[in-house]
């Protein structure tokens, strides 16, 4: 079996959990053929994905081939440098794209503040909810209300309210009387499209909310537009942690830059008597950041308020008490520094 052949077969195998193969994902790093002998390189660094694609390997081709490993040396992250991506939003400067491992953490919640943060310091912010499976953006910056509406170019215009525009897959919800704004019903198509489809306008920054995960929404966003950041959002919990560390593996992997770890619900202060509960254990994110070797952007306790002003459709940046503000003051400032982008 010569080179071509090998490669060929290769891409039969997907990357585990998602759609695409291993060859498309660039984790095949070479391929040698030497005295009759096969050696597969990958380049990855998750373990586990390791484990169930050298197997997977072993099962296509038996005895006659050998499967390596040339996991890269960690190395500093080269922001705005990614592989190659396409680029579906050339009209921001910067992409930062908010993930989970888990569902509920509260991604969209830091999304919002951290979009308002921005904007508060003068830049030009779009945030955009992603979240294909749950799209709720607009109930937290008050714009739920709000139908789609297009421009005289056929362009969608974004919602605008705290200082940043606003654009979320759930106002596309087709009924009688509105258009089809995807062309396809694949989610994922239907997400690109639609970065393409709003008029944003020039921006400084395009946040964008994720779902919770690392399926094929991340990947195909990776591979779409260049992730200037992404920001990795945590409960402080041991099984949050393990599904973090599977998200931050995948990035790395796919060679997203990381611009930090953000955890939330980190501790619980009674309202009544100021006392401070470990709800969820104690530094766990910092742990897992240090472990990864990715920035700490900060913490923030679980606060009644914080859900109370973002089921209002108040973002507690703008309409919370100092100590709100601070919290995702803190974090914008933290990851404008990481991506060399001072405040
Ligand atoms: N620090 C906090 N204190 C109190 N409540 C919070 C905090 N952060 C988020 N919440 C609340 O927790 C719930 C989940 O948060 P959020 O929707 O931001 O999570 P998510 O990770 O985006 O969830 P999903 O995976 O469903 O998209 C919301 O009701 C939100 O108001
Ligand atoms: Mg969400």
């Amino acid at each position: 079996m010569n080179r071509e052949a090998v490669i060929k077969e290769l891409a039969k195998i997907d990357y585990p959990g998602l759609d695409k193969s291993i060859v498309h994902m660039k984790v095949v790093k070479d391929v040698l053929a030497e005295n009759g002998k096969i050696t597969v390189l990958l380049s990855m660094q998750n373990d586990e994905a390791y484990m169930e694609i050298e197997s997977a390997i072993e099962d296509l081709f038996g005895e006659e081939i050998t499967v390596k490993r040339d996991a890269p040396a960690k190395k500093s992250i080269n922001y705005g440098n990614t592989s190659n991506p396409n680029n579906r939003a050339p009209y921001a400067k910067r992409v930062i794209a908010v993930t989970s491992g888990k569902g509920g953490v509260g991604k969209s919640t830091v999304s919002v503040n951290l979009s308002v943060a921005l904007a508060q310091k003068g830049f030009s912010v779009g945030l955009l909810d992603a979240d294909v499976y749950g799209p709720n953006i607009p109930r937290m910056v008050g714009t739920a209300h709000e139908k789609l509406r297009w421009n005289e170019r056929d362009k969608i215009v974004p919602s605008e309210n705290f200082g940043i525009k606003i654009m979320s897959v759930g106002l596309t919800t087709p009924s009688s009387d509105t258009p089809l704004v995807w062309r396809s019903s694949v989610a994922v198509s239907a997400l690109i499209q639609f970065l393409e489809d709003v008029d944003w306008g020039e921006l400084d920054f395009l946040v964008i909310d994720m779902p919770p995960g690392t399926g094929d929404i991340q990947l195909t966003m990776a591979q779409e537009l260049p992730i200037t950041a992404g920001v990795i959002v945590t409960t402080p919990q041991p099984v949050a942690l393990d599904d973090v560390s599977r998200a931050i593996m995948m990035f790395k992997d796919i060679k997203v830059p990381i611009g930090g770890l953000v955890e939330n619900m980190s501790y619980f202060i009674a309202p009544d008597t100021k006392k401070r509960y470990d709800i969820f254990g104690e530094g766990g994110g910092e742990k897992t950041a240090t472990r990864y070797s990715i920035p700490f952007l900060g913490k923030i306790p679980l606060d009644m308020q914080i859900r109370e002003f973002s089921d209002n459709g108040t973002p507690p940046v703008a309409m919370g008490d100092e100590l709100q503000k601070e919290y995702y003051k803190e974090i914008a400032e933290n990851l404008l520094r990481e991506i060399g982008h001072p405040a």
